[in-house]
């Protein structure tokens, strides 16, 4: 992979005799020799990996991103090379000029190169390395803290583990460009200084020195200009680009990240998707020789709440959500008649059996907090042998309620049945996340397919914020369903979007809509919004400007790079795919960044410090 091209070939003469190793150029990177290359004299760059002294020679694993070599000293190769290898240590950086030699009956079937050594005629040390606070060739059994890693991640991103994130991640990015430039996309660039508009992410202020007392926003996305190539006529657009977003950070969420973002006149959502799953395929295919069978699956948003209690379900693995509200109302439990839902999951008896009372409950302790949804409580109840159940509350339900539960639930005898009764949101984030655990605690990937797609289409237009005002569940310029117009002032909570997200393996790697075209209709959802006309005039008048300049249908969608290769590369952490990330409160740790600007900065854009809590005013 990345094969690093050769600086000399062999028709070029690469022993200029006073030529230093430098200036002959490498005929060979660290990964591509082979047994047939025995004989040949090569030149080779790259660092000290490992190195071990054994009888009287010296071994040393030369790294560079595309490999390692064993390259070999000995007195009776080259003496003055010899030598001088002696002071190398893990992590200077060297050029050697050698003859390979075929490890005949002493191959090293763990090395790509292991067929061969090179012995080493001529050395040249470029640079030495300080010891470094933690060791590279360690790399899959690395302990150090992520922060010591993160303060030296030049050196992090030497681990050959990396590494390869790394040129995976290129290559995605390089397939990306080719392929869509290939169906027709052109690459176009938008601001990344921009007007703020509420109502998405919170943004990131630049002041303005020429404009005193006014600020820039950094663009959250390129949405708006994408959708005014539109206007303009530059039909089928897309771009790689960076977008920044003041958000709480998580392992799947970084301040500034990369998005592939694809705009197109004309649209339907098919005529969205059908694109993007050529991509994807092309993705999976040439980068990890993985192929794919288009379409990709579809779900509406309605159906996946209720089946997984998700907008972005993990389809990998079972453990389906029941509803078993109805029967609920009669059962005489009176946690189930009161609730607005109740819903249920059934382990089934193989992976029942480790499901102890002490584990039920911290099933029940895991539910409760309010990460997981903050449910009142989990009722669990176990399957017997005659159907009847064995549990707290099984006095208080009539037996013809359990016998229509466990029914509904296929619950064979062993089985454990785990529900939780609360509103719609309670209900569903809860027992997600219980699935969630499950299928982590229980093992429910063993042997499971290892890439699950999925478009889910249909979200709601509108969702209620943490203080019950309607805010828009994607952004202000998402299409309602053109049958769902009617509802817009009268019934918000009602409005279906013509929105849709790709999910993979329960990430959302993508997310779009087909937009509004019609200035009246834009109107109709600012003000759904509760956005005054001032307001609206203030922050969009730009935006509906323009359609009264006969817009195009149009729609688009953005795929998150980052965790297209984060999930390619099979990390869990944006951190193992974005070369300089910021930790969890922000912090860039080995450029020590944010910090504090200097009076003189501050005073020419005419901002004055504020005191921060607790400290003193002037
Ligand atoms: P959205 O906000 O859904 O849509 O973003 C699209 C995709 O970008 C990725 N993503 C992130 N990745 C890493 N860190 C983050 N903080 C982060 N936030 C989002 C996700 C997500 O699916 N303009 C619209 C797209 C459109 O409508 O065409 C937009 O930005 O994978
Ligand atoms: P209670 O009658 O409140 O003691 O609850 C009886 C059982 O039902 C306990 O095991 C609780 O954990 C469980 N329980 C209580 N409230 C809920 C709820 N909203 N959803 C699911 N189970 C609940």
């Amino acid at each position: 992979m990345g094969a690093l091209s050769p600086d000399a070939s062999e028709a070029s003469p690469i022993t200029t005799p006073g030529s230093s190793i430098l200036e002959r150029g490498r005929t060979h990177d660290c990964g591509s020799l082979r047994g047939a290359d025995a004989g040949r004299e090569v030149v080779l760059y790259g660092w000290v990996h490992r190195r071990r002294d054994l009888g009287g020679r010296i071994f040393i694993d030369l790294r560079d991103r595309a490999g390692l070599t064993q390259v070999v000293f000995g007195p009776d190769i080259n003496e003055d090379a010899h030598q001088r290898a002696d002071a190398l240590r893990s992590e200077h950086c060297i050029g050697v000029v050698g003859t390979v030699i075929s490890r005949a009956d002493n191959q090293n079937p763990n090395m790509e190169t292991g067929e061969i050594e090179v012995e080493v005629s001529a050395l040249e040390v470029f640079s030495t390395s300080e010891t470094p606070p933690f060791s590279v060739a360690d790399d899959d059994r690395l302990d150090t803290s992520e922060n010591i890693r993160l303060k030296y991640r030049y050196l992090d991103l030497r681990r050959p583990s990396l590494q390869r994130n790394f040129m995976l991640r290129s290559k995605l990015a390089t397939l990306t460009r080719q392929h869509l430039a290939e169906e027709g996309f052109l690459e176009l660039e938008t601001p990344f200084m921009v007007k703020y508009t509420p109502g998405g992410a919170r943004n990131f202020l630049v002041p303005s020195r020429l404009n005193p007392g006014t600020f820039y926003a950094l663009a959250e996305s390129p949405q708006i200009f994408k959708q005014l190539f539109m206007v303009a006529g530059l039909d089928k657009y897309f771009q790689i680009t960076r977008c920044f977003r003041d958000e709480d950070l998580r392992n799947d969420r970084q301040p500034e990240f990369t998005q592939i973002d694809v705009e197109l006149s004309f649209a339907t959502p098919a005529r969205v998707f059908a694109p993007i799953e050529r991509l994807i395929q092309r993705l999976w295919s040439e980068a990890l020789g993985v192929e794919l069978t288009l379409p990709l699956p579809r779900m509406t948003w309605a159906e996946a709440m209720g089946r997984y209690g998700s907008d972005k379900p993990d389809l990998r693995f079972g453990l389906e959500l029941h509803d078993v509200t109805e029967i609920g109302k009669t059962s005489g439990f009176r946690v189930f008649a009161q609730a607005d839902y109740v819903k249920g999951l059934c382990v089934p008896p193989e992976h029942a059996t480790s499901l102890t009372r002490s584990q039920l409950d911290k099933l029940t302790a895991f539910v409760k907090k309010r990460e997981a949804g903050g449910a009142k409580g989990l009722a669990w109840a176990r399957v017997q042998e005659d159907g009847s159940w064995k549990a707290p509350f099984a006095k208080m339900m009539t037996p013809e309620s359990m016998q229509a539960i466990t029914t509904r639930m296929g619950g064979a005898p062993g089985a454990v049945l785990l529900f939780v009764a609360d509103d719609f949101e309670t209900t569903h984030t809860a027992l997600c996340a219980l699935r969630l655990l499950l299928r982590d605690q229980l093992g429910l990937l063993d042997g499971a397919p290892p890439w699950r797609f999925l478009w889910v289409t249909d979200f709601p237009l509108f969702e209620r914020n943490e203080k019950g005002v309607w805010v828009s569940s994607h952004h202000p310029f998402t299409s309602p369903k053109p049958e769902h117009v009617q509802y817009l002032e009268s019934d918000p909570g009602k409005v279906l979007a013509n929105a849709y997200d790709l999910v993979l393996n329960g990430n959302e790697i993508g997310g779009g809509s087909i937009r509004i075209h019609s200035s009246e209709i834009q109107a109709k959802v600012f003000k759904a919004l509760g956005l005054s006309p001032e307001e609206i005039e203030a922050k969009f008048s730009f935006l509906l400007e323009a359609f009264r300049y006969g817009p195009p249908p149009h729609g688009g969608i953005a795929l998150g790079l980052d965790r297209v290769a984060m999930l390619a590369a099979g990390a869990s952490s944006l951190r193992d795919v974005i070369a300089f990330p910021k930790t969890q409160r922000g912090h860039d740790l080995m450029t020590r960044c944010p910090g504090p600007a200097d009076e003189a900065q501050l005073a020419e854009l005419f901002i004055r410090h504020r005191p921060l809590p607790g400290e003193d005013e002037g």
